[in-house]
């Protein structure tokens, strides 16, 4: 059996206390320190999911000899230096996604990586599900043909608050960040990166974006269509259409799900349903774990210069969109 990854979390937030808990059950990988802004969160989240140690301050945690991994659970834009301080004292590093704010900043981050020699991956989940994982291997098996189009959407609705994550410019609000990355992660898994990014953006009342559609084109010819808002809750589906049959992923196609492989004329052909226990975010500390005991300083899943073009595409579509 791998060996068990002794995790440090940067932060105490929603994210940070669904991977504290989807890693309870997992002989690979143990929360065993935590790092909040204040001593009292700290504390509340170790005690909470039984975190051996709690820190108040990144820093210290990130120096805590016990920890062979720090996990960044902070929001984007503070990613970039929270990776970069746990790279400084020798830790790995899973970073949340978006990676960072900017292309620009995911470079600096892999730049620190490489230079270290230590590992570090984007904390794309849906990558490790089981339904992901299974229709990447049918995709790349040929069964659809040639893939002619790909169309993933992602929208939540969040209540007008200025104060929100997914609103406050200065906490790296906007809804492409936030959501529409699964989408263009989903659409690079598959197509690679595009060779044309062509946007509409919608504002929101803070001057965000609350509603991105992005077409892309790739060398192939393929074409993908991607929308993401935070202002209605859309059906979260995603569907890849190549010249001999269909892939359909049942919504939220970036949580765990199911998937049917339909023929031309409509008869199903195959559908794959990867039950999960937990919300799944164990699969990607898992390939942590399988990479750091491999000797990996980056997966092959989710590699760190196909985080870097994800984080330009989006900024491609967010700098060159038309407003709607
Ligand atoms: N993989 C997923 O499914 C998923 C889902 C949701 C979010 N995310 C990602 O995870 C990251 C965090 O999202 P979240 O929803 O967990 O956010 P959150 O609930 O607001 O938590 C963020 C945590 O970051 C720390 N923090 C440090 N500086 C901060 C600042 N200036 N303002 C606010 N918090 C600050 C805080 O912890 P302390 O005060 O304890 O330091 C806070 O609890 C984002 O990048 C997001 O995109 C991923």
């Amino acid at each position: 059996m791998t060996k068990a990854v002794r995790w440090g979390v940067v932060g105490t937030g929603r994210i940070a206390q669904t991977f504290a808990s989807d890693l309870a059950p997992l002989a690979e990988g143990e929360v065993v320190a935590v790092g909040s802004r204040t001593a009292e969160a700290a504390e509340a989240f170790a005690r909470r999911f039984g975190v051996a140690r709690h820190y108040a301050g990144y820093e210290a945690l990130c120096e805590d000899p016990g920890v062979d991994c720090v996990y960044v659970a902070t929001p984007h834009p503070f990613h970039r230096d929270h990776a970069l301080l746990a790279l400084s004292r020798g830790k790995p590093v899973l970073v949340e996604k978006a990676f960072t704010m900017t292309a620009d900043e995911a470079r600096d981050v892999v730049a620190a990586a490489r230079r270290s020699g230590l590992f570090a991956m984007e904390a794309m989940w849906t990558r490790f599900l089981p339904h992901v994982r299974t229709l990447r291997e049918r995709v790349a098996a040929g069964v659809l043909g040639e893939v002619v189009l790909l169309v993933a959407d992602h929208g939540k609705w969040f209540a007008r608050d200025a104060t929100s994550r997914l609103f406050a410019p200065e906490l790296g609000g906007g809804a492409l960040l936030d959501l529409g990355v699964y989408p263009v992660s989903f659409a690079s898994m598959l197509l690679g990166p595009p060779s044309s990014v062509r946007s509409m953006v919608t504002t929101a009342f803070t001057g965000v974006d609350a509603t991105t559609s992005i077409l892309l084109g790739h060398p192939s010819g393929a074409q993908a269509v991607l929308t993401c808002t935070s202002s209605a809750r859309s059906a979260t589906r995603a569907s890849v259409v190549g010249t001999e049959t269909r892939l359909e992923v049942e919504g939220d196609f970036y949580a765990p799900s199911a998937f049917s492989i339909v023929a031309r004329d409509g008869t199903l052909l195959e559908r794959v349903e990867g039950p999960v226990v937990g919300r799944g975010l164990q699969f990607q500390a898992l390939e942590v774990a399988r990479c750091l005991e491999a000797g990996l300083t980056e997966s092959p899943v989710m590699p760190l210069d196909e985080t870097v073009s994800i984080m330009a595409t989006m900024e491609r579509a967010l700098g060159g969109a038309s407003s709607g």
